[in-house]
Formats: C-alpha cells, sequence, structure tokens
C-alpha cells in the first residue's frame, strides 16, 4: 500500500527538536510571568472577515495565504495566520477592557500561512506572542521591547534590532500616494512583484529583497517626512527610552512589516544565521485596532516570535536529567520491577521501565540506544550498573540502592 506522508509545509517535530521546542516555549512563558502578562488560548479558527479587517485585505496574507474554508454550517472561517487579531477580538469579546482597558495577555501555539515552504519558513509554524493593551506612552514599547531581548538574551540568541515608525493612518496615506507617484515612474523597473504591489500595497515594495527594486527605493520619499510632530515625538522618547535600557537598535526608515494594523512603533529582532528567513520575532504598536473591531478606543502593542526559527537558533537544550533503565532479568520479577521503577519516578528519578522481551544482550543494547546512565537489574539481589564506567554493584537492599540513584541522578 502506498505511503501517507505529511502535508507539505507541515511538519513533525520530535526528539530532540521537540525538547528545543519546549525549552524555548518554557524560557518565554518564564519571563512572560516575570513581567506579569497572563496567558490566553485562543481558537485555531475565526471568522475570516476577522483577519480581512485586521490584518489588511490587501496584504500577502489575507490575499494569499489564508487557509479559508466552508464548515458544515456554511460558515467562512479561517484557520489563524497570526495571533494578533485573536487576541483583541477576545479582549473586546470577553469585556477584558471593564478594569479601566489595562490588560497584558500572552499565547502559544500552531499558525497556518500558505507561504512557499523553505528553511525557517513553513505553512504550519508556532508563535509565542504577547500584547498589551491600554498603555499609551512609549515607554511601553521599550519595556516590550526589552522583554524580547530578555527572551532572546536567555535563549543565547544573537540578534539585531531595527526599528521604525509608521505614525498614524492617516499621514501614512499622505506618504502611500507620494510613494505610489514616485514607483509610477520606475515602474517598468520594477519585478513583476512589485509592479503589482504600486496599486495593492505599495509599501511592500520598500522591503522587496530584488536588487533593482532597493536601488530605487533606496531614493524613494521617506516616511518620516510625513509623520506628525506627536509621532516624530513618540519615536524620539522611545529611541531615548531603549538607549536607557542599554538596548541598541538600528533606525531601519524601510522597515514596514506585512500587516496593516500597525501605527507608529515597529520592530523586528533580525539574525543573518539562518538564510533569508532571518526575522525571529517582530511587532509594534496598533492604536487603532480594537476601536477598529468594534471596541473601545484603546492603544495597544505587541509582538510575537516564530518558534520553530528560534529553534534552529538554539543551540543546545540545557543538560538533560540522566535516565535510569530497570530491567528484570527474568518474567518472573516483572512485578518487582515494576514496584521499584515506581518507588524511583516517585524520588524525582527519570526511570524507563525495560519490559520489552527479549534477551539481556538485546535489551542491554536497547538500553544503551535510548542513552540510558544506569541500569537497575532487578534479581534476588539487585545490582546496579554504572553505564558510563561499566562498573557494577550489587545491593543487599533495593532501598540502599534507589538512594544511592536518587543522590547520583541529582541535577
Ligand atoms: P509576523 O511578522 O507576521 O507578525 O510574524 C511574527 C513572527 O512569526 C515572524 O517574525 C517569524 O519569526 C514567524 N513567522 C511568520 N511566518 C512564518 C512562517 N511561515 N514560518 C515560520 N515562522 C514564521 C505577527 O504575526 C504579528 N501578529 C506580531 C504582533 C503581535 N504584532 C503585534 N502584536
Amino acid at each position: 500500500m502506498s505511503q501517507i506522508r505529511k502535508v507539505r509545509g507541515f511538519q513533525d517535530i520530535f526528539g530532540e527538536d521537540a525538547e528545543k521546542y519546549r525549552y524555548v516555549v518554557d524560557t518565554a512563558r518564564d519571563v512572560f510571568q516575570k513581567y506579569n502578562f497572563s496567558e490566553i488560548i485562543l481558537p485555531f479558527v475565526e471568522d475570516v472577515s476577522l483577519f480581512v479587517r485586521s490584518v489588511g485585505e490587501q496584504t500577502d496574507i489575507v490575499q494569499k495565504e489564508m487557509y479559508v474554508f466552508e464548515d458544515r454550517g456554511g460558515r467562512k472561517i479561517a484557520l489563524r495566520p497570526e495571533g494578533t487579531a485573536s487576541a483583541v477580538r477576545a479582549y473586546i469579546e470577553e469585556k477584558m477592557f471593564a478594569k479601566g482597558g489595562y490588560q497584558k495577555l500572552f499565547y502559544e501555539g500552531a499558525m497556518f500561512r500558505y507561504e512557499r515552504p523553505q528553511a525557517g519558513r513553513y505553512r504550519q509554524f508556532h508563535q509565542i506572542g504577547a500584547e498589551i493593551f491600554g498603555v499609551d506612552t512609549p515607554l511601553a514599547d521599550a519595556e516590550l521591547i526589552k522583554m524580547v531581548s530578555e527572551i532572546l538574551n536567555r535563549l543565547n540568541i544573537e540578534v539585531r534590532l531595527e526599528i521604525n515608525t509608521l505614525g498614524k493612518f492617516e499621514d501614512r496615506k499622505k506618504y502611500i500616494d507620494a510613494l505610489k507617484k514616485y514607483l509610477k515612474d520606475f515602474e517598468k523597473d520594477l519585478c513583476e512583484d512589485c509592479k503589482k504591489r504600486i496599486e495593492k500595497n505599495p509599501l511592500r515594495v520598500l522591503d522587496c529583497k530584488v536588487d533593482n527594486c532597493r536601488k530605487i527605493t533606496d531614493k524613494a520619499p521617506v516616511l518620516i517626512e510625513y509623520l506628525s510632530e506627536e509621532s516624530l515625538e513618540r519615536f524620539e522618547k522611545l529611541k531615548k527610552y531603549l538607549d536607557n535600557l542599554g538596548i541598541r537598535y538600528n533606525f531601519n526608515p524601510k522597515l514596514v512589516r506585512g500587516l496593516d494594523y500597525y501605527t507608529d512603533t515597529v520592530f523586528e529582532f533580525i539574525t543573518d544565521k539562518i538564510g533569508a528567513q532571518g526575522t525571529v520575532a517582530a511587532g509594534g504598536r496598533y492604536d487603532e485596532l480594537v476601536k477598529q473591531l468594534g471596541g473601545p478606543d484603546t492603544p495597544a502593542l505587541g509582538f510575537a516570535a516564530g518558534i520553530e526559527r528560534l529553534m534552529l537558533l538554539v543551540e543546545k537544550t540545557p543538560s538533560k536529567e540522566p535516565l535510569v533503565v530497570v530491567l528484570p532479568i527474568v518474567s518472573e520479577y516483572n512485578i518487582e520491577a515494576l514496584r521499584v521503577a515506581e518507588k524511583l519516578r516517585s524520588s524525582g528519578v527519570k526511570t524507563e521501565l525495560l519490559l520489552k522481551e527479549g534477551s539481556l544482550k538485546s535489551k542491554m543494547k536497547l538500553a544503551n540506544k535510548i542513552d540510558a546512565k544506569f541500569v537497575v537489574f532487578i534479581s534476588e539481589n539487585p545490582e546496579l550498573k554504572f553505564m558510563e564506567t561499566g562498573e557494577q554493584e550489587v545491593f543487599s537492599c533495593i532501598d540502599d540502592l534507589i538512594e544511592v540513584l536518587v543522590e547520583k541522578t541529582k541535577v
């Protein structure tokens, strides 16, 4: 029979990778908790219009990348391509603004985008993310950026930070008009994608990687010249706060992000170590979005990081707990072995009970394969084998053996 394979762009994460996944998530969770964020577990599917109205109708995500389908009740729903829209929907729907509007949420989980798969880019990927509602000051932007750096530092991941300000929607509109006008003069020299972007999403031309497009946009009008005093002042303050916190950054006037909801601050943490998909974490402010989705006027900001990309950068997971294998010499000792394994586990020792049929030799081979550090042979007199040195020690009482193991397996 033909073998069924996983769907393109989807991955099995197992073994050491699954450990890395947990390590990344646990590290982030710990930081989120220290910053007093509370968790929200969001649904995997939402009404399509949520993403159309937030991420933006003309964005690549909505135009080309969403998994959209009709459920059996005829509802048009989408697998979530990101978490912010859902967090905002929940903030409004669950009336989380009741406490004066202030709310800090974090989430973790799978996101879906029908992109061309390559290293660091998948159709199902996972994010950790956080959103802050109800704070206007740029100090919150600085604190959020500090929190992301803290996660990356703890994971020992080196990145550079790029920041920009996109101003308010109205200023941006004026800029987009000017940019369109400029780009039209160079239309024939732009790549095919960018030709289409001039009308649909001209800001995206700014982060096109094609050399010629880059040369053209190097001389394009710059957004910052179209922004209000207020936005510029806010940006200056943010830079000052980052300086105070000792966070280094580059101002990148071409940083525009691929989602429409941003206002003022945007940022990306980027690495050159994993090829073209180098943005590991990104976010910004979205002061208009809560109102736009039918909630009260609430400033907000947040970020998300791609777990798979972080996993590519995590050198190794912290030292593992040593494994003890409990091995009954003959099946008459199975019940005693079960009892010993339970005792070891309840004393905090990671234990594998090896009940597989076969010769002692084949069982020892397996113990080696699963990386056992100690083997306990259960027979008349229990025996402990130290796998690294090959030494063996016989005990007259199992409790003495357990005591030794508890001591030796402490990490
Ligand atoms: P985003 O830039 O679309 O922002 O995604 C955030 C991160 O998710 C990226 O920097 C990248 O690490 C990861 N990522 C995105 N697409 C893929 C993919 N196809 N495969 C693997 N990793 C991927 C957002 O999603 C916003 N919701 C962030 C945000 C939160 N802004 C404000 N609050």
